[in-house]
C-alpha cells in the first residue's frame, strides 16, 4: 500500500517539475476510464441544462427515460423515425463531427418545427465515447408528427 502511494507520489513530484500541464476541456471529459458511458447535456431553450448518462452503443434518444417529467412527449415513437419528439440541434462543430442527417432522418426533420442544418433526430445517433460532455440543445417547439 506504501509503495503505491508512493509511486503515486514520486509520480507527481516528477510531473510537478517537469511543469506540465494538464489541459482539460471543459465541454469534453473523455477519458479510457469512462468509455463505457458519455454524458450527455440537453440544453433547453432557456438555456437550462440537463444531464443524462447515456452507454456507448445506444441512441441519445435512450438516454431518456419515458415518461422523463424533465422531457415531457420526448421520443414519443420509441425511436422508430415517425415523430420528430427527439429533435436535438447539435453545434457547428459537432454536426461535422457526427454528420448532418440524411435519408429518412432528414424527410423527417422537413417536417419538424424548429429545425435547422444542425438538426438531428436523437433516435439516430449513436453515443460514441468522444461525446462525453457534448451539448445538445433542445427547440423552442416540438410537434408529434404522427397527430
Ligand atoms: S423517437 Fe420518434 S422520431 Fe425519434
Amino acid at each position: 500500500m506504501n509503495s503505491i502511494i508512493d509511486n503515486r507520489y514520486k509520480s507527481l513530484l516528477i510531473r510537478t517539475n517537469l511543469n506540465i500541464e494538464l489541459k482539460t476541456s471543459p465541454a469534453r471529459y473523455y477519458s479510457k476510464e469512462n468509455s463505457r458511458w458519455a454524458t450527455i447535456i440537453f440544453e433547453k431553450p432557456d438555456g437550462t441544462q440537463i444531464k443524462r448518462k447515456g452507454k456507448v452503443g445506444d441512441k441519445i434518444q435512450e438516454v431518456v427515460g419515458i415518461n422523463d417529467p424533465d422531457f415531457c412527449g420526448y421520443g414519443a415513437c420509441d425511436g422508430t423515425l415517425s415523430c420528430s419528439t427527439c429533435h436535438v440541434i447539435l453545434s457547428n462543430e459537432d454536426i461535422k463531427k457526427y454528420g448532418e442527417a440524411d435519408g429518412e432522418e432528414a424527410d423527417l426533420l422537413d417536417y419538424a418545427p424548429s429545425a435547422t442544418n444542425n438538426s438531428r433526430l436523437g433516435c439516430n445517433i449513436e453515443i460514441v465515447p468522444e461525446m462525453d460532455g457534448i451539448i445538445l440543445k433542445l427547440p423552442d417547439t416540438v410537434n408529434d408528427l404522427r397527430d
